[in-house]
């Protein structure tokens, strides 16, 4: 297993492809060290702590911070990018400050969560219009690569409210590259999408990543980060619960204690088979038909639960997990004692 509850201690950086951002981010000064550097950072809102001692480091290559609703992702991210301050910790961008060195920005692109793009406007223009900002040279022709790049026509004169999801999403990716960042961070980008245009955007962060870009995409969705096929950064209640490669995730994930409805004919003979040969922790009945069972290996449960029915003679009308929910996860990933997230 390839995967370890955190955080206290930072780990090295991916490998890294050579490619021209690599270049790119060695000029800006983060050579041979992490592209991004969080160090206990911790920010609250009034009384609510939304990012809490989170320390990673970041190299290049795509990198998933996966969490719940209200996990502290957006927040984690605007501090990455300098756009929020955060109020105990440090952070590096390229072996800089973004907050006493503004002029690191320049590396950086953002996906933002929201919609972010002038409904009227057409996507040259958008984009033109974020090159403009970053006071490039020659907007028009970068605006031009950055929407070649998620494979947009630069040409098309339709206004982006007229297009579909995935396209504005795309574009919201094209204005973050204008600048031909080193580091992109996307927020949720694959939100909302369809499987055909999540497949597409992947390719394209995946390319990024590949080109020697650090690639930061936040996500609640964990099949989304299996896709990925990248390291995993799990935040839960403001907190670095796990790191590691999905395969090592979802292990640790497989290795809680989970909840299963089943529903047969003859639930009591098949409960008690299932605990007395210890693939079930504990059960519950329900009703005249229905069990609830405590499992840890869900690997074995799943293998043995058609077998002992068939033992038994009981016919299986379901198997249901209760608690398959990201949030039960996390809270399990946050919650169980020396796990690393306690605070
Ligand atoms: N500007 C703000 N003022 C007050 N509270 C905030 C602010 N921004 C975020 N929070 C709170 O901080 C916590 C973390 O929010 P954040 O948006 O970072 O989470 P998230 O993981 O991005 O969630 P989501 O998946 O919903 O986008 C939440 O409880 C949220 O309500
Ligand atoms: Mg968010």
């Amino acid at each position: 297993m390839s995967a370890t509850f955190v955080p206290r201690e930072a780990v090295g950086p991916a490998a890294s492809p050579a490619a021209s951002a690599v270049a790119e981010a060695a000029a800006a000064g983060a050579a041979g060290g992490p592209m991004v550097s969080a160090r206990n950072l911790t920010k609250w809102f009034k009384g609510l702590v939304a990012v809490s001692d989170v320390s990673f480091d970041v190299g290049p290559g795509v990198t998933a911070l996966l969490g719940p609703n209200g996990a502290g992702k957006s927040t984690l991210l605007r501090m990455l990018c300098g756009l929020t301050p955060p109020d105990m910790g440090e952070l590096r961008l390229l072996g800089r400050d973004p907050r006493h060195d503004t002029s690191v920005l320049k590396y950086v692109g953002l996906v933002p969560q929201q919609e972010a793009v002038f409904p009227r406007m057409r996507a040259l223009d958008f984009v033109r219009l974020a090159g403009t900002l970053h006071g490039l040279d020659d907007p028009d022709a970068a605006a031009r690569l950055a929407l070649d790049a998620v494979e947009m026509d630069a040409d098309d004169t339709r206004p982006v409210d007229t297009y579909s999801k995935g396209m504005r999403q795309r574009v919201k990716v094209a204005q973050a590259l204008v600048n031909g960042p080193s580091v992109v961070m996307a927020d949720e980008p694959l939100n909302g999408l369809d499987p055909r245009q999540r497949v597409r955007l992947i390719e394209i962060f995946q390319r990024l990543g590949a080109e020697g870009r650090c690639v930061i995409i936040s996500s609640h969705v964990l099949d989304e980060v299996e896709r990925f096929g990248s390291r995993v950064l799990v935040v839960a209640q403001g907190r670095l619960a796990a790191e590691g490669d999905f395969r090592g995730i979802r292990d640790l994930m497989d290795d809680r204690p989970h909840m299963i409805r089943i529903r047969s004919d003859r639930i009591r003979a098949l409960a008690s088979t299932l605990l007395a040969s210890e693939i079930v922790r504990g059960a519950t009945i329900v009703d005249e038909y229905t069990a609830q069972v405590s499992v840890t290996d869900v690997g074995l449960f799943r293998r043995s639960v058609a077998p002992a029915a068939q033992h038994v003679g009981a016919l299986i009308a379901e198997v249901l997990p209760l608690d398959d929910d990201l949030e039960s996860v996390f809270r399990y990933l946050v919650g169980a004692p020396g796990r690393g997230g306690s605070t």
